[in-house]
């Protein structure tokens, strides 16, 4: 087939890059002109595995083209993803402009049969905004359909999540849209779960809402077993063996982040409040997850009294590993509070500095761990790199000013921890001194 997919986000370059792998002729746009020229050159603007590769081997196949130009990308295509960003208002709403900019413009350019597609998390009812928005500013009376197909892949296993689906919802108003988006997703041997636009749209806030839920449930559970010296781990797989609870997202941490969870939660709480319907709840895991900061802010400061001018090295600043993503990470959040109280804190992340520098301007860059290690009073885990699961800790012991580690994300064994002689603190498991 031949797609067109408008953002180059997340989401945008992986479904463009997957669908282009799959053997369709795929054309990306994006109105941000230096994103287009590094993708043309084969530079990716985000960092997300494997996806470099899988442009650069579709380019070759000139499966995948990359433009600036919307009315490139209809007239070439028959089926229209939209993936544009759909970032939160200050009162928690989505912020459609970009949606309906796009809209417009597609129906400016058609001029036969287009499937436009919403790929982008949007509200419930966006589907029919845009049908009408399409509707309004289309020329010569041209038929087209407008179907919904949320995506659930995970920044840092986005290509896996994208091809591995569990599940393909497509919400759609005829049989025409619901056989093209069939034909579009054969090769995959998920259930496809076919039903109208409104239900579609509702699946990807609640599904995401649910998960939210989930990591704010363990980590309320968590500070439960902080309180009385029992082991969360040892609770989360307890929990999750039970078959209807499932042990996914069952870890718990210094809270969740990245620009999906607190940003859809935001947006289905407003949207509910608006039909009438008090989201109490979701109000409640959204709470829970700032607590949940606090709570780990909390246990540093009992550690070091007095924060002014302590040196402390904080490995990980992405949202979670595998991507260099720091929207609303809570090692942001975490970092801006200690340097606010007067903490000197060295950072190291394998891909995310370049983006933590644009919003820390007080923090210092470590090389590697053991140099964010050097000199601190303690070292602080917030994102679970890999990296940071095999280091010399001998050696890190040895740099740092006091034996102190602090983890947020409950990378290491209590066992472990004592045999290196640390003082190991994490999130609902008890202290090793
Ligand atoms: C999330 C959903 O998992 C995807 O299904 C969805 O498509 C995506 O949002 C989206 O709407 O675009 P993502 O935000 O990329 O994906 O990452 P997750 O792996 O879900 O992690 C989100 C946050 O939850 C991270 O901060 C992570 O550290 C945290 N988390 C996750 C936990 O604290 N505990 C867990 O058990 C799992």
């Amino acid at each position: 087939m031949n797609i067109g997919i408008i953002g180059t986000g997340y989401v945008g370059l992986t479904t463009g890059a997957c669908f282009a792998s799959l053997g369709n002729r795929v054309i990306c746009v994006d109105n941000n002109v230096q994103k287009i020229n590094m993708l043309k050159k084969g530079h990716m603007p985000i960092y997300e595995p494997g996806l470099e590769e899988l442009v650069k081997q579709n380019e070759k196949e000139n499966r995948i083209e990359f433009t600036t130009r919307i009315s490139e990308a209809v007239k070439k295509s028959d089926v229209i993803f939209i993936c544009v960003n759909t970032p939160t208002k200050e009162n928690g709403d989505a912020d459609l402009s970009a949606v309906e900019t796009v809209a417009e413009s597609i129906a400016g350019h058609m001029n036969r049969y287009r499937l436009i597609v919403e790929k982008s998390t949007v509200p419930v009812e966006t589907g029919i905004r845009v049908k009408q928005t399409i509707q309004a500013n289309i020329r010569n009376n041209v038929a087209f359909d407008v179907a919904s197909n949320p995506e659930f892949l995970r920044e840092g296993s986005a290509i896996h999540d994208f091809l591995n689906p569990d599940r393909v919802v497509i919400g759609v108003e005829s049989r025409r849209a619901e056989k093209i988006l069939k034909e579009l997703y054969k090769s995959f041997s998920a259930p496809i779960v076919v039903t109208d636009i409104r239900s579609a749209e509702i699946i990807k806030h609640a599904s995401n809402s649910f998960l939210a839920a989930k990591i704010s449930f363990i980590n309320l559970i968590s500070r439960i077993c902080d309180k009385v010296g029992a082991d969360i781990n040892k609770v989360a797989e307890g929990i999750g063996l039970d078959k209807r609870i499932g042990s996914d997202f069952l870890r718990p941490g210094a809270g969740f982040g990245g620009f999906c969870f607190p940003k859809d939660l935001a947006a289905f709480i407003r949207i509910a409040e608006k039909l009438g319907v008090d989201m109490k709840m979701l109000r409640g895991v959204a709470q829970a997850n700032e607590e949940q900061k606090e709570f780990f802010l909390k246990k540093i400061e009992d550690q070091l009294w007095n924060l002014k001018n302590k040196q402390v090295g904080v490995l990980g600043l992405s949202f979670k590993p595998d991507t260099d993503d720091i929207r609303y990470a809570p090692a942001i959040d975490i970092i801006l509070r200690l340097e606010s109280e007067g903490v000197k804190v060295k950072a190291y992340d394998p891909q995310a500095m370049l983006n933590a520098r644009t919003v820390l301007n007080g923090t210092l860059y470590a090389k590697d761990p053991y140099d964010a290690a050097k000199g601190a009073e303690a070292l602080i885990i917030l994102t679970e790199w890999n990296e940071f699961k095999q280091l010399d800790f001998k050696r890190i012991k040895k740099l740092m000013k006091r034996p102190l580690i602090l983890d947020g994300r409950n990378v290491y064994s209590l066992e472990k921890m004592k045999e290196y002689g640390f003082q190991y603190i994490s999130i609902g498991r008890p202290a090793v001194a």
